[in-house]
């Protein structure tokens, strides 16, 4: 072929809006959001100011302090503080050029002993914060739940055991819409609760350590073979319980959406085996079909109903209606792949957990240990099963980032592309996903700035910026991917990294 007409091809190629080494934030739907998050535990430090009193996770770091579990000591104690430099922060947000921040409400900041009394100087806090955001031009979207039970409600009842906690939180989500909701449009009820049972509940790595044998050590009592499964039934209540209140006291007048935010990831098959290929699929239904099937159908997936058997709640005619169809949207959290290996030996054990329910080998171990497997593609799955698998519901992908270690504890380090270029990944599989007919509405990047990391405590930084934890005043800096997503924002074009395009049939 003649030179000029290759040239004349290879500019074709680059100017069609397909090929993802051209995308811009303009290929993405109207009214899209980008933007980047925290929650309160992570971020906002001033743990025991102005009212404060402790969560279950104050409570945890502190006893796991003292038994040398994480091996850094972290604690959210202090964090980022942005208590005390939410102005700095949200002036950051504003040049960088986000649409949205997302952030969680401390339940026990606003209402230190889980009900009754708010907390004035809390209620000032957040109303602040969200003054702060709107004047900027930047959406508050805003997490009511995101692990942070107020410890008085754990002493009291055992928190997510009992079904007090519906109403409690019923109570807490009531407060927040009418002090906030005049300002929030954008609401979710609970954060990852399909990861908060199996950590405070299954292997008790979590608070509130609840674990039995062999499933878990060190837990102070509990049952991994059914506990796990009644702290979920009762945040799936009061999520509907929630929603349901928003939908008949708030969404006319306020004019907001509300939803709830898994984690997915994606379980996909260690190996070639059939059967591995199986329990991907069976897992997918108990991680992600778990939360959405009840809150798609109105009931737990069929494939829980047989394997967890009678340890399974039972979802009353009731319920059941008001389960079904309680979301305006349902947010993603997404980092990695699970890799899967079936394990019937497992299976056929007197006494199950959620993975041997599952009929699989436990892979938390792999992400416990920081061996994140990240894999956009496993993005484009998951946004193609959500479509096909549950009507095509309204999607935010409300976190999706990379962590790594500092390489110099306690240095500055700006030099983050490899966070960069997996973010750019993610995106254009994204867009891809969108393009064939996924409804996504938006995406946020975890995280704003360093936090505490619940797995990780400060050994793991997922920030776009930096934060100087090594120093009491917390100073933030911009990081490399910051100015990458930053430039993106204002209209600069994603780098093609790799050709994933090709994998996800582009033209
Ligand atoms: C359990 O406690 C023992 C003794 O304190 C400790 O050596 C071990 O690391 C703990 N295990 C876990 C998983 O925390
Ligand atoms: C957990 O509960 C199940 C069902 O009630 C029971 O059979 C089992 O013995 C309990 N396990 C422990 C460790 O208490
Ligand atoms: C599965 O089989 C394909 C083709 O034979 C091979 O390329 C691939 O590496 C195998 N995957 C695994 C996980 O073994
Ligand atoms: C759930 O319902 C089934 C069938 O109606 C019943 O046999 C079972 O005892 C119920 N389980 C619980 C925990 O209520
Ligand atoms: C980027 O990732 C590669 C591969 O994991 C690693 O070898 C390299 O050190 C990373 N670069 C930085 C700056 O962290
Ligand atoms: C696009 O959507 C169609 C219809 O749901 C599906 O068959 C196809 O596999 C999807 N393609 C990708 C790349 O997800």
């Amino acid at each position: 072929m003649a030179p000029l007409l290759w040239f004349l091809l290879l500019l074709r190629v680059a100017a069609l809006p397909e090929d993802a080494a051209t995308l811009t934030r303009r290929d993405f739907p109207d009214g899209f959001i980008f933007g980047a998050g925290t929650s309160a535990y992570q971020v906002e430090g001033a743990a025991a100011e102005d009212g404060r009193k402790p969560s279950i996770w104050d409570t945890f770091t502190h006893q796991v302090m003292m038994t040398g579990y994480s091996a850094d000591k972290s604690t959210g104690d202090v964090a980022a503080d942005q208590y005390h430099h939410y102005k700095d922060d949200v002036k950051l947000m504003h040049d960088l050029g986000l649409d949205a921040y997302r952030f969680s409400i401390s339940w026990p900041r606003l209402i230190p002993d889980g009900r009754g009394e708010i907390n004035l100087k809390g209620l000032e806090y957040y109303n602040n914060l969200i003054d702060e955001l709107t004047r900027h031009g930047i959406q508050p979207h805003v997490t009511i739940y995101h692990f942070d039970l107020p410890q008085s409600l754990q002493d009291e009842y055992n928190g997510l055991l009992s079904p007090r906690f519906i109403d409690d939180y019923t109570m807490y989500a009531d407060t927040c819409f009418k002090s906030f909701g005049d300002r929030v449009k954008h609401w979710v009820t609970i954060n990852e609760p399909n990861v908060e049972t199996l950590g405070g509940f299954d292997s008790g790595t979590w608070p509130p350590r609840r674990c039995s044998h062999p499933f878990g050590t060190n837990c102070t009592g509990g049952n991994s073979t059914t506990e796990p499964y009644i702290a979920a039934h009762h945040l799936l209540l009061a999520h509907a319980s929630a929603v349901s209140l928003y939908r008949d006291k708030y969404q006319a007048t306020q004019k907001g959406h509300i939803g709830i935010t898994l984690l997915t990831g994606w379980y996909a098959p260690a190996t070639n085996a059939s059967q591995d290929a199986v329990a991907a699929t069976r897992m997918n239904d108990f991680h992600i079909g778990w939360f959405m099937h009840p809150l798609v159908y109105g009931d737990y997936p069929p494939v829980m109903k047989i394997r967890v058997g009678a340890r399974l709640p039972n979802v009353t005619v009731e319920q059941s209606k008001k389960l079904s169809g309680s979301f305006d949207f349902i947010g993603l959290n997404h980092y990695a792949v699970f890799p899967t290996l079936a394990d019937e030996t497992a299976f056929n054990l007197k006494q199950r957990d959620y993975f041997a329910d599952g009929g699989v080998a436990n892979p938390t171990k792999y992400i416990l240990e920081g061996q994140n497997e990240y894999a956009p593609w496993a993005l484009g799955e998951l946004l193609e099963h959500v479509k096909l698998k549950y009507g095509n519901p309204a999607i935010m992908i409300h976190e999706n980032g990379y962590g790594d270690a500092p390489k110099t504890p306690g240095k500055i380090e700006y030099d983050d592309d490899n966070r960069s270029k997996i973010l750019q990944n993610y995106l254009e599989v994204l867009y891809l996903s969108i393009r064939n007919g996924s409804n996504v509405q938006g995406y946020f990047v975890w995280s704003f700035v360093d936090v505490f990391e619940f797995l990780f405590g400060n050994r793991m930084r997922f920030g776009l910026c930096g934060v100087d934890m090594s120093t009491a005043g917390r100073k933030r800096y911009v990081r490399n991917s910051a100015r990458w997503y930053s430039g993106f924002l204002n209209g600069g074009e994603l780098r093609s990294v790799s050709p994933l395009s090709k994998a996800y049939g582009a033209a």
